[in-house]
């Protein structure tokens, strides 16, 4: 009886041990052994936040799902540079797999830390002079990812669509912000051929654009707005006083035409990102950034808003109607 009832007690302990020693080894498997993927958002704004929906698909539909095979580790550095370095600094620690950086600045925070986490470029207008990459073809290190690159011939097109005898157009964009400079650059280049008078206004934050928009209202007849982060996150601010004045805004993007812009013929953010998910999807699954090209996503929609023009007294033209029907939305 009593070696009977030693053998049920050791029976026990030793079930219990074997449940413990399961139960830790699935914990393990369950976070542990997920590669990390660190997601970093330079700042929020509709563009941005798309992009970003954008990446969780595109990982999605390559097989990769937050929570069962990867675990994503999504941060916003709310436009703040040291947030944008420290989150850097964290994602190295927590030994990620990738990083995705979204907008010009995160890709540059998550390149600049040491070792060879690779870095995926989220929509980066100038991903050479912003020093990522030093060739789109051949990338040759730690980053690769997608070029956001704007159909500025087309935008120009729209432009003087609705505005034939248009001769002088502002610029707007932030000074320090690598990627609007570069497509404040090719966007004159492209208008000056058109011998249009290009005028740029710069601000340093969002507290900027209101006076600066003022100072615009009486130089000039059109505004075009870049894939700034800085106008795109105080965008609405802009509209009050260019609706005020009586000054059409021509963005880049489609969200800035639903807060207020005209029109604009754009590239879909949720495109982009999940071109640049899919990338990211590419290095989980070993190959080496240095050997993926850089992605440029040529691949163009119109949409009007219906209401702005209106409240400007400006007539759509029929070309852009038709283009946006063919493609596009139109915003009532
Ligand atoms: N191209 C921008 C950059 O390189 C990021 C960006 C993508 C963006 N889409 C946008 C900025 C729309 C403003 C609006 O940083």
């Amino acid at each position: 009886m009593k070696k009977l009832v030693t053998t049920i007690i050791l029976l026990f302990i030793f079930l219990i041990t074997a449940f413990f020693v399961e139960s830790n080894d699935n914990a393990t498997n369950n976070s542990a052994s997920k590669p990390i993927v660190g997601i970093l958002q330079t700042v929020s704004h509709p563009s941005l936040d798309e992009i970003h929906r954008g990446i969780i698909a595109g990982l999605k539909e390559d097989g990769y799902v937050n929570h069962k095979n990867i675990t994503i580790d999504f941060e916003n550095a709310q436009g703040d540079q040291s947030n944008l370095k420290s989150m850097s600094d964290r994602f190295i620690q927590k030994n990620a797999k990738v990083t995705i950086g979204i907008a010009t600045p995160a890709a540059q925070a998550l390149a600049n830390e040491p070792g060879k986490t690779p870095v995926i470029m989220g929509a980066i207008s100038d991903p050479i002079g912003s020093g990522l990459v030093h060739s789109l073809e051949h990338p040759g290190g730690k980053v690769t990812g997608v070029k956001d690159m704007q159909p500025i011939k087309q935008q120009l097109d729209l432009i003087q669509a609705f505005l034939p005898k248009l001769k002088d157009i502002g610029v707007l964009y932030t000074s320090s912000d690598d990627s609007s400079t570069s497509e404040f650059k090719e966007f004159k280049r492209l208008a000056q051929q058109r011998k249009l008078r290009v005028h740029p206004y710069t601000i340093t934050s969002t507290n900027d654009i209101q006076q600066v928009a003022q100072t615009m209202a009486g130089q000039v007849q059109a505004v075009y707005v870049p894939t700034d982060n800085t106008v795109a996150s105080g965008f609405s601010s802009l509209i009050k006083i260019t609706n005020q004045a009586h000054l059409p805004v021509f963005p880049a993007v489609d969200a800035m035409v639903k807060s207020g812009g005209v029109a604009a013929t754009y590239v879909s953010q949720f495109d982009m990102g999940k071109a640049t998910g899919k990338i990211a999807a590419e290095v989980l699954k070993g190959k080496n950034p240095s050997e993926i090209p850089v992605k440029v996503i040529h691949n163009y929609s119109t949409i009007i808003n219906e209401k702005a023009a209106n409240e400007l007294h400006l007539q759509i033209p029929t070309a852009i109607i038709k283009q946006a029907q063919k493609k596009g939305s139109i915003i009532k």
